[in-house]
């Protein structure tokens, strides 16, 4: 590797990877004196978040602090391209270059900064993960707790102005993957300025002890229950794993352990790493302390200004369509998501403004929910009001014929 080109040689940008190219940064930013630097993925098959968010991150760093100038050079795989622009990773890394725009996907990378901002990434990110699969029991919950926590805490412990956070949802393989990261101060320096007792200790020491109960640098502001909370729910979910990286160390939780070890180059900052079984109930009153959030996944989205046991859904608002299957399908999995996660609530459909739907989409949406939730799991957990004449009459005509179907299906 010579002068300021960094070229590629793995097929894979994983966290090893992300490591090499820091090193390489490293020599050439702050030992050559160099100002601007090329780097060349063209050899790239595959970029996981582990690799390309810690990298953008970093070259963020570089810019803002040292106004280095970067070249991507962009992969030649087709398919490695689409994924990297779709996740938004090359737009990040090529920040300010025309050749990635920055796409508004959900499932994408996003930077945010300041807490309202925060919280709209949330809502959003709470739809998208609603739409895209059926979850076990407490999943969503534990979901919608952890990422709260961990991307709260870039708000009030980094001290500085931006994060960035992606969630990804793999149906077919029923993992979710949850990427926090900050280009900040750090665990380890904030545990040390408040526990002067750590100040000789590793880094990979103060990130274990940050992750213990009650423990927290700003006692004025926190109780130190993030961490901890989020580590139990990754413990709880059967093949879940967590791992922390800040500064020169790095707190894994896999196969069953908790790995302590040091890292090096450091992380100037942390990364929360997060993935998920979405197959795998977890018990979240069991790891938040026999302390159940103290508002059910979807209150406020559904559960505000209706009566107790009641859930109220507006479909108008759930799309801008009622014409397709693929629409039906996510807004199927919503429902089968509100329900699990309120067992005894009353979902109420409600039709307003709705004045035509069609039979495809009824299909996907009633006629499979019927079967799936069975005739009178339907009647008992579902009520559907303002609905037109039309509207009834389609659902009505698509329930019986999925009802028919599914009775031949039987007797084959
Ligand atoms: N993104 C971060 N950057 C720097 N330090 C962090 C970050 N996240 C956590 N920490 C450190 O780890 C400590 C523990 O975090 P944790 O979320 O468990 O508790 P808390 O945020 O202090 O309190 P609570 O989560 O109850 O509001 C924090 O007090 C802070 O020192
Ligand atoms: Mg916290």
């Amino acid at each position: 590797m010579t002068g300021n080109r960094f070229v590629c040689r793995h097929s894979a940008l994983n966290w090893a990877e992300f490591q090499t190219i820091q090193k390489w940064l490293h020599r050439t930013v702050e030992e050559q004196g160099f100002s601007d630097a090329t780097i060349d993925l063209a050899d790239l098959r595959q970029a996981y978040p582990n690799g390309a968010v810690p990298l953008i991150v970093l070259l963020d760093q570089y810019r803002q602090t040292q106004g280095v100038d970067f070249d991507i050079v962009p992969p030649s795989d087709p398919l490695c391209l689409r994924t990297m622009t779709e996740q938004n990773y090359l737009g990040y890394l090529a920040a300010g270059k025309s050749h990635a725009a920055v796409s508004g996907r959900p499932n994408a990378l996003h930077q945010f900064t300041g807490d309202s901002q925060l919280n709209d990434l949330i809502d959003q990110q709470i739809h998208q993960v609603l739409e895209r699969a059926v979850y076990a029991e407490g999943v969503l919950q534990s979901f919608e707790w952890a990422l709260n926590e961990v991307a709260g805490n870039v708000l009030v412990h980094a001290g500085v102005d931006v994060g960035w956070l992606q969630v990804v949802v793999h149906p077919n393989s029923r993992h979710m993957a949850i990427a926090v990261a900050d280009g900040g101060l750090g665990i380890p320096a904030n545990i040390r300025s408040a526990y002067k007792e750590f100040s000789g200790k590793r880094d990979e020491d103060a990130i274990a002890f940050a992750l213990q109960e009650g423990i927290t640098s700003r006692p004025d502001f926190g109780q130190g229950k993030g961490l901890t909370g989020t580590l139990e729910i990754a413990k709880s979910n059967l093949g879940g794993r967590i791992a922390i990286h800040s500064q020169k160390g790095k707190v894994e939780w896999l196969d069953g352990r908790l790995r302590i070890a040091g890292d090096f180059p450091p992380f100037t900052g942390t990364f929360v790493d997060i993935q998920l079984d979405t197959s795998q109930p977890i018990a979240i009153e069991k790891a938040l302390w026999g302390k159940g959030p103290a508002f059910p996944f979807n209150e406020n989205f559904y559960g505000q200004d209706t009566r107790v046991g009641e859930m109220k859904f507006l479909l108008s608002e759930e799309a801008s369509s009622f014409g397709n299957r693929p629409t039906a399908v996510k807004i199927r999995n919503k429902v089968e998501n509100l329900l699990v996660s309120a067992p005894n609530d009353v979902l109420v459909i409600d039709f307003q403004n709705i004045d035509l739907i069609a039979s495809s989409f009824a299909d996907e949406l009633f006629g499979k929910l019927v079967i799936a939730l069975g005739f009178v799991g339907f009647l008992s957990r579902i009520r559907i009001v303002n609905i037109n004449k039309f509207c009834r009459g389609i659902i009505d005509d698509v329930v019986q014929s999925r009802i028919v179907q599914s009775r031949s299906n039987q007797n084959e």
